[in-house]
């Protein structure tokens, strides 16, 4: 028998303002998104922006619904859009924030495995990474290069 093991790396950075300059404005597109949200079940507001290649940014936020699981989280609504709106296009970045009415989230906020799995299929279908950053509403951004640090041994079109 033997064993595999999977790490993970991410890079810290203490607060947005520490972020390239096109990154901190990637994650001012993502705080605009998260104030869309529609989020009256949780109070959990999530705004998601992404990079295209051409420079051009689709953004989206969690959009609820009274049934509660066919609510939509952020990340996948953005990514679906950018995927719709600009099929075959690479993603240079994705942003991700987080903001709770009932109280101040200083850590950042990963997104769900769903959203992994979701995000996964356009990074396979590319030849780079898409760079993930994602914060709370203040305090530090986490970076990962790609999403295979947050989602290692993916299921993807290869496995079937
Ligand atoms: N949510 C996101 O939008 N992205 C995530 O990755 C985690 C969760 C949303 C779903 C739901 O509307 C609310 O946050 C609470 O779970």
């Amino acid at each position: 028998m033997e064993k595999i093991k999977f790490s993970a790396e991410l890079d810290v950075f203490e607060s947005k303002s520490e972020l390239p300059d096109h990154i901190q404005a990637l994650m001012n597109d993502a705080i605009v998104a998260r104030e869309k949200a529609y989020a009256p079940y949780s109070n959990f507001k999530v705004g998601a922006a992404i990079l295209m290649e051409n420079g051009e940014v689709v953004s989206g936020s969690n959009q609820e619904n009274a049934a509660y699981p066919s609510g939509v989280c952020a990340e996948r609504t953005a990514i679906f859009y950018a995927g719709s709106k600009f099929p075959e296009m690479s993603m240079k970045a994705l942003a991700v924030t987080a903001k709770s009415l009932s109280k101040e989230i200083t850590s950042p906020i990963p997104p769900c495995g769903a959203c992994r799995q979701a995000i996964s299929e356009y990074e396979v279908n590319q030849s780079t990474g898409i760079p993930i950053y994602f914060m709370g509403e203040t305090g530090k951004v986490y970076k990962a290069k790609s999403i295979k640090e947050l989602l290692p041994f993916i299921f993807d079109k290869l496995n079937l």
